[in-house]
């Protein structure tokens, strides 16, 4: 962070938010509001003296609370940069009758209470997106007596207690009588894992980090009895087992299952009630004090920049990468990268190796000063468009601009495009291109495909990310499926207009399968939303026609499953024996008329 702070070519805004993003790969443009820190930060020095005459005393968060801080601080120690703030909130001084000790005491004059927050707008060609993540908060988990017994700490307040700048200064001590535990136990797994309570998927870091903390423990007091309550221990990375295998050698007992219940006993010692798994008996353990090993979420600010950049976010709530094994840094927008514990929980190790790899992937792409877009992007006919403002709604890229006002053609900015022909398939007045799957392109395959013995033959459209790469599992993995299935592929399920579908089934087709990544998968942000909408609509127009819905079908098939890609065929193919040559031959008749 330090040399961060020095480097002459990076500009560090601290105490500021990001408010709005606009543009695309190469020209983004970023509003920053810089909040006012009341303090000149290039001539404070952090001697601290204002800090020893504000009279204001609050709870300080950097040590969660276990300490205290005055309303002129620094937020941690090593801060950078090295300058103290107000929370103005709090102070008392903005009128100087009032208080204005800082000013008196600040002998450089650093505090200027007319400060005011800034806007500020910088225009740069990639973006890291590296908001880190925040704690469960185990209130909720009654049973564990977080807010009702004070011996009962998170894993992030034991963690300020055993370290050395902590506000004990590295000793641990009890909450309640401030003399060093005998026994302690750690709770694992309280947020994560859980679909009710918290999140359903593994933090990552609790295990290593009570590992850890219980070798720590061991170092200062080898005394003290631990416990570690936990359903399995996940110890998957270099050197983990081994610290593993060390805390216990070490003699510390860790017992499989969770508490059920915590109460406290006369003493403010802890009396756990806890199922031990591996014995199939109840135990109750006497503990001084009960650290709640607490899993992570998704930072609160994910979704507002999820908004900002038209991002993706895992079911979790997490940022989505591109691509889990191809493009793990990259985010589905161009320009867009991940670093750390916003795309998932991870360690210090993963997150620098994630950060470096965003960084090397930034400057490659910007280094060049130019960039070469993918040919597939859409194109405007300009005296086709009737700026009605469609193409624009459904872009998951914000790549289409239309004054729907002004009634000027709809524009398409080619380095924001990626290519998904959502906006060539929802155009009601056929009026975008999409270059390389144009219209005439897609009906003339689904003539050629369809023009002989079109009653025996399934059509399928298939996305070329997913259900396309899935059709290509299933031959590698020389699966059986009918062999009268004929694919058509779309770079994304959005593409496959209303017409492919209808002149399918003039053309004789019994069956038609739209099919694309599954929903939250798309490689276009959230195109399929739309894949999904104008299926339906298409099923009740085929309703109203007197045509079986069924004929359509739409199927979610990802690259990895080449078997449900075999099943879905065999499925079609025993739904295209259904429909008798009279069916089609109806279907034929009210399309054509
Ligand atoms: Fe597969 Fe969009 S890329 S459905």
């Amino acid at each position: 962070m330090t040399d961060v702070g020095r480097h002459p070519r990076i500009t560090l805004y601290t105490l500021s938010e990001v408010v709005d993003v606009k543009g695309y790969v190469g020209n983004f443009d970023v509003r920053i509001l810089k909040k006012a820190r009341y303090v000149n930060e290039k001539e404070c020095t952090a001697c601290g003296e204002c800090a020893k005459v504000c009279p204001v005393v609050r709870p300080d968060e950097f040590n969660l609370g276990l300490s205290s801080r005055r309303a002129i601080f620094s937020p941690f120690p090593q801060a950078v940069p090295s300058a103290y703030v107000i929370n103005i909130a709090e102070c008392l001084g903005h009128n100087p009758v009032v208080c204005a000790k800082c000013v008196e005491a600040c002998d450089k004059g650093c505090i200027n209470f007319h400060m005011s927050d800034e806007e500020i707008v910088e225009t740069v060609g990639s973006i890291v997106v590296a908001t880190g993540l925040e704690v469960y908060d185990p209130t909720e988990m009654d049973e564990y007596g977080y807010t009702r017994f004070p011996n009962v700490v998170t894993s992030l307040e034991f963690e300020r207690l055993i370290n050395a700048g902590g506000p004990t200064g590295g000793e641990v001590l009890r909450p309640t009588d401030r003399k060093p535990p005998r026994s302690i136990g750690f709770v694992q797994c309280v947020g994560s894992r859980s679909a009710k309570r918290g999140g359903s998927y593994c933090s990552n870091i609790c295990c290593m980090n009570t590992v850890k903390s219980t070798l720590m423990l061991k170092e200062h007091y080898p005394g003290v009895d631990i416990k570690v309550f936990y359903i399995d221990i996940r110890a998957f990375g270099k050197g983990f087992e081994d610290l593993y295998t060390r805390s216990r050698r070490l003699g510390v007992h860790y017992l499989r299952g969770l508490p059920g219940t915590v109460a406290e006993g006369p003493d403010r010692g802890l009396i756990v009630s806890v199922e031990n798994t591996a014995t199939g008996k109840l135990e109750t353990h006497h503990l001084d004090m009960l650290v709640l090993a607490l899993g992570m979420k998704p930072a609160s600010s994910t979704q507002r920049l999820q908004e900002m950049l038209g991002l993706q976010l895992t079911p979790d709530g997490f940022f989505l990468e591109a691509h889990p094994k191809l493009q793990p840094v990259d985010a589905a927008t161009r320009g867009v990268f991940y670093a750390g514990c916003a795309e998932s929980p991870k360690d210090i190790k993963e997150s620098v190796t994630q950060a470096s790899a965003a960084a090397a992937r930034a400057i490659r792409l910007m280094h060049k000063g130019e960039i070469t877009t993918e040919p597939i992007t859409s194109m405007v006919v300009a005296e086709a468009c009737k700026s009605c403002g469609k193409c624009a709604e459904v872009c998951p890229y914000n790549a289409i601009s239309v004054d729907v006002k002004r009634k000027t053609p709809a524009v398409v900015n080619t380095a924001a495009c990626a290519g998904c022909g959502t906006c060539a398939a929802e155009c009601p007045f056929d009026a975008i291109v999409m270059n390389h799957f144009t219209d005439d392109q897609i009906l003339h395959q689904v003539h050629a495909l369809l023009e002989e013995d079109s009653k025996e033959k399934v059509l399928a459209f298939a996305c070329n990310w997913c259900s396309y790469a899935g059709a290509d599992f299933a031959g590698v993995s020389r699966l059986q499926y009918p062999p009268n299935v004929r694919i058509i592929r779309t770079m994304c399920s959005g593409r496959v207009d209303e017409k492919f579908v209808w002149e399918g089934f003039r053309m004789g087709a019994p069956v038609i399968l739209v099919s694309g990544c599954h929903i939250g998968d798309c490689h276009y942000i959230d195109a399929n939303h739309w894949t999904e909408k104008r299926v339906a609509k298409i099923h009740k127009k085929m309703a109203k026609l007197g045509i079986r819905p069924e004929r359509l079908q739409l199927e979610w098939i990802s690259a990895a499953e080449g078997v449900r890609f075999a099943e879905v065929m065999k499925r079609m193919e025993a739904l295209r024996e259904q429909v008798s040559f009279d069916e089609i031959a109806e279907t034929v008749r009210i399309l054509t008329e």
